[in-house]
């Protein structure tokens, strides 16, 4: 094997290796054959090779073993007692893992490694990773590997795959504010976005309707601010259960704390921290965004910010800084105006408050009410660089030309609006910043029929550029706000629409073909019912066992 080193091109592999190999997301490079060896679940084990960093007792990597033990051959016991001596030399075969750096105790991050190699052959079955995150990515790749006879035998091919992340940051975002999303489902859809490959949970945790984050220095945020403060909470011991179960499967989470626009759930449990509206002269006792003239307001956000920084160990926090328009009915687009506080459209706070008119004549910001959201946002951006935090932001900070961080990553939404997303990348990229990409990939959009194509055809780097600006992309995020989604209809949204995204974002740049994806995808997609995922169908047809 040594010295043949021939790596099939991607197109050429796919074509002789035909739709069996259904790997999902593609690997950068494979080399696959026809030639099978067979797996005994009684016999097959995860082992350390000796010289591996990581050992027995590495968390991430022996519950990884469980997990996976359990996706291949199910939780049944495989009692060996039954086989001949014969069977159980033949069958002696296991998955050798050798990790080259330590870190089983660490959190990912966005300058993690993920590449790994994957060997099958007559000898052995290889894993060789940079890290233990690496070694998750190729875990589930061999996992998708094996495969079973009709009489039951457990088979993988002779194989071998060197692989990597085309972007550092896959990002899945949920919105736990529209509709509160119980732990369990959040967790199930840590498992499947380990599945595809996924490395960012974007927890979009507050919002207008709700505020399930409990605070442990405000906890009226969530008794007032919560649908029921009995059961739609997130406790510190919740949020601590979600991070460390996206760790054990490579996985960051990103919380999210968007401010100023988006947080009408925030003013019933702080009083004064919402700009009143005014109706004529007088408060109309309808409320806008964070109000941005007061020291109190800075206070809190201090407080707050010490708090979120410590609970949430990621470097990054997303601060949002979207949709604060000069207008108290700042939603998204893709929403109503609806809720449990209503917004009433005679608030154009900004421009009726008198308070709002002093501060904005003494600070010289004249009639620009942008310098006036500028201010709010910069004064929130020192607080958080004073605790070594970085930060993501919504593409409004950098469109409205607030000064940020150079280290900032700016999160690009909106398709058309200033100019279409794959302009903004360039001008975001233009000015030095890192980006992500989520505009083209908002799951929560439903159609008539296969939708996943439009979000696979997309092209993250098809803006006109300098490498240098095409490497400022660091990757992107599929969103399913949850305007019209909670627990019932999550799953089937998400998946396996998402995994058109997941495999944009990690394969190679020239895996475009439509009808490979869709032959591998709706073989993923029958994988995910076998594990229990209640993934929508693609198209016409059916799976090969019947899960449905
Ligand atoms: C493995 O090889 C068998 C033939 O032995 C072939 O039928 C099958 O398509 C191959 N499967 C994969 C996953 O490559
Ligand atoms: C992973 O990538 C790093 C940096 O590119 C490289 O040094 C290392 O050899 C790779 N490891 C594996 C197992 O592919
Ligand atoms: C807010 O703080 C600034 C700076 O510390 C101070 O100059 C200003 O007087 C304070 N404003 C109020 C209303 O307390």
């Amino acid at each position: 094997m040594a010295g043949s080193r021939l790596w099939f091109p991607l197109l050429l592999a796919a074509a002789l290796a035909g739709p069996a190999t259904a790997l999902w997301p593609w690997p950068q490079y494979i080399q696959t054959s026809d030639w099978p060896y067979t797996i005994s679940p009684h016999s097959f084990q995860f082992q350390y090779h000796v010289r591996s960093a990581a050992q027995s007792g590495c968390s991430v990597l022996d519950e990884a073993f469980q997990r996976y033990r359990d996706l291949l051959f199910g939780s049944e016991s495989w009692d060996g007692s039954a086989l001949t001596e014969k069977q159980k030399t033949l069958e002696k075969r296991s998955l050798v893992i050798l990790v080259v750096t330590p870190g089983c105790d660490q959190l990912p991050s966005l300058e993690s490694l993920e590449n790994y190699t994957l060997t099958i052959n007559n000898e052995q079955c290889f894993l060789l990773s940079e890290t233990v995150w690496g070694a998750l990515r190729g875990l589930e790749t061999f996992s998708q590997l094996v495969w079973r006879s009709p009489e039951g035998t457990f088979f993988i091919n002779k194989t071998e795959i060197e692989d990597f992340p085309r972007f550092p940051h896959r990002g899945l975002l949920l919105d736990t504010s529209r509709h509160y999303l119980p732990l369990p489902t959040i967790l199930n859809t840590l498992d499947v976005m380990a599945y595809n490959k996924f490395n960012v949970f974007h927890w979009h945790l507050v919002d207008d309707p709700s505020f399930p984050y409990e605070s442990s220095t405000f906890p009226e945020l969530t008794r007032k601010g919560s649908y029921n403060p009995a059961t739609h909470i997130y406790t510190a011991q919740d949020v601590k259960v979600v991070i460390e179960y996206a760790r054990l499967r490579g996985i960051r989470v990103l919380a999210e704390f968007d401010t100023p626009g988006h947080t009408l759930s925030w003013g019933r449990g702080v009083s004064g921290l919402l700009t009143p509206c005014y109706s004529g002269s007088q408060p109309s006792g309808t409320f806008g965004p964070v109000n941005p003239i007061l020291n109190s307001t800075y206070e809190f956000m201090n407080t707050f910010f010490l708090e979120v920084s410590s609970v949430f160990p990621d470097f990054y926090l997303h601060l949002g800084g979207d949709e604060v328009d000069f207008a108290c009915c700042f939603v998204r687009p893709h929403l109503p105006c609806f809720g449990p506080l209503r917004y009433s459209v005679d608030c154009y706070f900004r421009k009726s408050n008198p308070d709002i008119q002093d501060f904005m004549k003494k600070k010289g910001f004249g009639n620009d009410f942008k310098q006036l959201e500028s201010f709010y946002i910069q004064t929130l951006l020192d607080i958080i660089t004073a605790y070594g935090k970085g930060y993501v932001v919504w593409q409004e900070v950098f469109d409205n030309k607030v000064k940020v961080q150079p280290d900032t990553i700016i999160q690009v939404w909106r398709e058309e609006i200033p100019v279409n997303y794959l302009k903004e990348l360039a001008l975001i990229t233009e000015a030095g910043f890192r980006v992500l990409l989520s505009a083209p990939w908002y799951l929560n959009r439903i159609n008539y029929g296969p939708d996943w194509e439009n979000f696979y055809m997309v092209e993250p780097l098809s803006f006109e550029g300098t490498p240098e600006q095409k490497a400022l992309v660091i990757g992107g995020e599929a969103c399913m706000w949850g305007e019209y989604v909670d627990s019932t209809n999550l799953v089937p949204r998400l998946w396996p629409r998402a995994g058109a995204v997941a495999e944009r974002l990690w394969s190679n740049k020239v895996v475009t073909n439509s009808e490979f994806a869709l032959k591998r995808l709706a073989h993923f997609r029958c994988e995910l019912l076998r594990r229990g995922v209640q993934a929508q169908p693609l198209n016409v047809g059916y799976c090969e066992q019947e899960f449905e």
